[in-house]
C-alpha cells in the first residue's frame, strides 16, 4: 500500500507517499481499512516541531483522525468484529486515568494518512449510522475537545451547558465550528470571532448568535460584554497566550475557559488563576466521552462541516490549505485506494 511519511519539524515539504506492507494484526489488535481522515492544526504543530519532541523518529506517518471498516482482528479481540465502521481514539488506550503521550496517533505512534492500519482494539469507536466516514473522522481531534469543554459538568462551574447559557468560540477552524454545533444542539447561544465576514456568515446561517470580527474590533471583551448586557459562561479558547487576559474580562463571575489552543501562542499556566477566573486545561477525551460525543452527535443529527476533501496522494496541498487559513471547519482527505489486503 501506500502510506503517507513525514519528518517531525522538518514541515510540510517533507510528507512524500511510499509503499510499504500492510501490518498484521496482532493478539488484541484489529486492522482497519481507513476511508477517511481530516486535517487538525496539530498536524502543523508535528510537521513544524512548533513543540518539540512530540513525533516518532526518524519518521511518522502523519494525521491523527480517521474513521474506515474493520478488515481482520487479531487473537482475543471481542470488541470489533470484521465490516464495522469504526473510528480509532486519537490517544490510543484511554479508557480511563490520563492519557499516555507515548501512545497519540500521527505524533509518538504512527497516524491515519494510509490505506490500511493496525490499532488497539479497545481504542476503536463504533460510528453512529447517522454520520457519514467523512464526518466521523472530523471527530476524534476537534470534534472531542470541543465536546469535551462544553459538557464535563464536574469541571464547568456554571453547571452543565444548557438552554440560556452563553458560549464564545475563536475562529472558525474544527474545533471552533464543532463547539459551536454541540452548543446550539442543546440551545445554547454562541457568540463567535472570527476574521472574515464570509465566514461569520457562515456561522451566523449555523446559529451563531453574535458575530463579530476580531480585526474590525480587536478589543473584543468588552464589545461582548455591551452587546449582550452580561458575560460568557465558557470561553472555548483556542488561542491561548494572546486571549487569556480578553477571555477572562469576557467570562461570568461563575464562568470557565477551556484552554484548548495555542494558535496566538501557548498558555502562560502561571497565570492559572487569572483574576479569580478558573482557567480548564482541556485536552481530547477518554473513550467514554468519545462515545458520548458520538451518541450524542447521533442524538441530535449533528453533521460537522467539511469544506474541502482531498484525495492522500494530494496531502501536502491539503496540508498547505490549512496552513493558508482560509477554510471554514474541517479539510477533509479521503483515501480510495484499498491497500493490496484482500
Ligand atoms: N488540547 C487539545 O487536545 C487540542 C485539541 C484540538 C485542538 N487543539 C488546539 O486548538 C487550536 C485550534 O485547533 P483547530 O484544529 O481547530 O485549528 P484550525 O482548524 O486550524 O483553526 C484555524 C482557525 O482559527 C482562526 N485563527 C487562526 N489564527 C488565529 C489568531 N491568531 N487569532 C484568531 N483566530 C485565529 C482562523 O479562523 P478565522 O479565519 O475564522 O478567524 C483559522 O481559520 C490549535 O492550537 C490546536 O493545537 C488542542
Amino acid at each position: 500500500m501506500r502510506a503517507a511519511f513525514a519528518r517531525g519539524g522538518a514541515g510540510i515539504g517533507s510528507v512524500e507517499m511510499r509503499h510499504v506492507p500492510v501490518p498484521d494484526p496482532g493478539p488484541g489488535e484489529a486492522l482497519v481499512r481507513i476511508t477517511a481522515a481530516t486535517l487538525n492544526y496539530r498536524d502543523l504543530i508535528m510537521l513544524k516541531g512548533l513543540l518539540p519532541g512530540l513525533t516518532k523518529a526518524p519518521d511518522y506517518v502523519p494525521l491523527s483522525c480517521a474513521a474506515g471498516v474493520v478488515a481482520a482482528t487479531g487473537d482475543g479481540v471481542t470488541r470489533v468484529k470484521v465490516g464495522d465502521r469504526v473510528s480509532p481514539l486519537l490517544a490510543q488506550g484511554w479508557i480511563d486515568g490520563p492519557p499516555d503521550p507515548r501512545r497519540m496517533l500521527g505524533a509518538s505512534l504512527d497516524g491515519v494518512a494510509r490505506p490500511l492500519a493496525v490499532f488497539d482494539a479497545e481504542s476503536l469507536l463504533p460510528i453512529p449510522d447517522t454520520l457519514t466516514d467523512q464526518e466521523a473522522a472530523t471527530l476524534p481531534c476537534a470534534g472531542l475537545t470541543a465536546y469535551n469543554a462544553l459538557f464535563d459538568d464536574q469541571a464547568l462551574s456554571s453547571g452543565p451547558l444548557r438552554p440560556g447559557h452563553w458560549v464564545l468560540v475563536q475562529g472558525t477552524g474544527g474545533v471552533a465550528i464543532a463547539a459551536l454545533q454541540w452548543a446550539k444542539a442543546v440551545g445554547a447561544r454562541v457568540a463567535i470571532l472570527s476574521g472574515s465576514d464570509e465566514k461569520l456568515a457562515r456561522t451566523a446561517a449555523l446559529g451563531a448568535d453574535l458575530t463579530i470580527n476580531r480585526h474590525a474590533t480587536p478589543d473584543w471583551a468588552p464589545a461582548v460584554r455591551r452587546r449582550l448586557g452580561h458575560g460568557i459562561d465558557i470561553v472555548v479558547d483556542v488561542l491561548g497566550a494572546g486571549s487569556l487576559d480578553a477571555a477572562a474580562r469576557v467570562l461570568t463571575e461563575n464562568g470557565t475557559i477551556a484552554a484548548i489552543g495555542m494558535l496566538d501562542g501557548p498558555f502562560n499556566w502561571g497565570r492559572q488563576s487569572h483574576e479569580g477566573r478558573r482557567i480548564r486545561a482541556v485536552t481530547l477525551g477518554d473513550r467514554a466521552r468519545h462515545a458520548a460525543m458520538l451518541a450524542f452527535a447521533a442524538r441530535h443529527d449533528v453533521h460537522s462541516i467539511v469544506d474541502a476533501v482531498y484525495d492522500l496522494e494530494q496531502l501536502p496541498d491539503a496540508l498547505r490549505h490549512l496552513e493558508s487559513g482560509r477554510f471554514f471547519g474541517k479539510i477533509g482527505i479521503q483515501i480510495k485506494e484499498q491497500g493490496e489486503r484482500p
